[in-house]
């Protein structure tokens, strides 16, 4: 098989509409093939075309009379890569044409290179006409599938449209730093001194925001374990969670551990209990406790079937960061958009309601249950800590003395966007 940016990208992104593969999986092995320097142009494709993939394909269905057999969804792939190009690129429009239609040879169908021409200079004839008669599919405009846009406007009616908009926002790079090896003052004049742009995350304490993205190793003391990359909102949990010292702490679901991590950064002394259910998953845990030198119990097990794992000792503290739709992330995951189902959102919440009722008994007298999705969805969020308290009158919500987000009837919500962070939930419950 053959490798340009191009070419792996157009298969990468098939794989994902097609396959209902998720980005991350797919895209780490396409890029081990592809010589460096193409690494971050697939990379860039990948994620911008899935990001506007609603958009894209409504203005390609203008172009391509015929729709194509499900076997070339690659060449469909491609020319999305080639429109992305031409109106969201910094690509000389003559490079990003000839480069997409030689990707054509690369992906093995010579017969291609005719359509996909054709159909780029066509975009770039009548692009403003072309674009004009999608303005009436809200789908297309807003590059989100409709039944997620009736959801966002639903829960959110004030807000649905700020909300889709950052959801089509490239994200930003946050640092969060080691407090056991740095302040964040101090790093940031590492940062300085390396000529890194950054500035502080004024919502967290230990939280930094790059100017621009950049590989991680390129980062001073990463290898050494001074800082993770991990975004504001949550980095917030931890003012919830309020550790201190010679705690015993449970986090249910922690892969990959960036959760973990900043638990153990605020106290070494702490036992901390790491469940994940997908063991894979749980190496992720392995690999950053390892690189930050930090340590804790990891066991892959699910943590609703409790005598697989529990030994029986109550915790002083209760993490549960559920699994959930990630509609608060879907500017970090763009593959979201097109891999979530409306049923997904129920049998979610009978998931994470099941965590809930399982894990709290868990909890000494006097303990503290943290629950937090990085969903921006209701029934996910307060609707399901609502739940619960009305069935659990021995829980009550403990207010926090400096709110992570906006406040609800329970809970806190950040939307997507809100300060420039993810969308994420956060409720934190007290065993009376
Ligand atoms: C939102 S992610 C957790 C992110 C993690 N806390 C962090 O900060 O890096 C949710 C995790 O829950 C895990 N999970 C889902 N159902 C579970 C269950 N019943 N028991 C334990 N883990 C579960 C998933 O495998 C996934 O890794």
């Amino acid at each position: 098989m053959k490798h340009s940016a191009r070419a792996s990208a157009a298969r990468v992104i098939a794989e994902v509409v097609q396959k209902q593969r998720s980005l991350n999986a797919v895209l780490a092995a396409a890029l081990i093939p592809l010589p460096e320097n193409e690494r971050s142009l697939c990379q860039q494709l990948c994620y911008g075309v899935l990001r506007w993939q609603l958009q894209l394909q409504a203005i390609s269905q203008q172009l391509v009379r015929k729709p194509l057999k499900a076997k070339d969804g690659d060449v469909a792939a491609l020319l999305l890569c080639g429109l992305y190009q031409l109106r969201d690129m910094r690509i000389p429009s003559h490079a990003a044409i000839s480069e997409t239609v030689n990707a054509c040879k690369t992906l093995g169908k010579p017969w291609a290179t005719g359509l996909i021409n054709a159909s780029l200079r066509n975009f770039q004839r009548n692009q403003a006409e072309i674009e004009k008669n999608i303005e009436t599919q809200e789908s297309a405009v807003y590059a989100h599938p409709e039944w997620l846009i009736q959801q966002f406007k639903q829960d959110w009616p004030d807000h649905w449209q700020q909300v889709l908009s950052a959801n089509n926002q490239q994200p930003p790079m946050m640092l969060r730093v080691n407090r056991q090896h740095h302040t964040r003052q101090a790093y940031l004049d590492k940062l300085q001194q390396a000529d890194i742009p950054a500035s502080e995350i004024s919502a967290c304490d230990e939280g930094i925001l790059l100017d621009s993205p950049r590989d991680v190793y390129q980062l001073p003391g990463f290898t050494e374990g001074d800082i993770s990359v991990q975004d504001g909102a949550a980095q917030q949990v931890m003012a919830l969670l309020n550790i201190t010292s010679g705690l015993r702490i449970l986090d249910a679901c922690a892969a990959p551990g960036g959760k973990t991590c900043h638990i153990l950064e605020q106290h070494t002394d702490n036992e901390v209990v790491a469940l994940d259910i997908d063991a894979r998953r749980l190496q992720q845990i392995e690999q950053n406790t390892s690189r930050l030198k930090l340590q804790a119990t990891l066991i892959a097990a699910d943590a609703s079937v409790i005598d697989d794992w529990w030994d029986g000792q109550l915790f002083d503290r209760i993490l549960i960061d559920a699994p959930c739709s990630g509609t608060g992330v879907i500017r970090r995951h763009p593959d979201i958009k097109l891999l979530r189902r409306p049923e997904d959102i129920s049998n979610l919440a009978t998931q994470q309601s099941v965590l809930l009722n399982t894990l709290w008994p868990l909890l000494k007298p006097d303990g503290l249950l943290v629950y937090t999705t990085c969903s921006a969805l209701k029934q996910e969020n307060e609707q399901q800590i609502a739940d619960f308290l009305r069935q659990h009158p021995q829980a009550e919500e403990h207010i926090a003395d400096k709110p992570p987000a906006q406040r609800r009837t329970y809970g806190y919500q950040r939307l997507p966007g809100d300060d420039d962070l993810d969308g994420f939930y956060y409720a934190c419950l007290r065993h009376r």
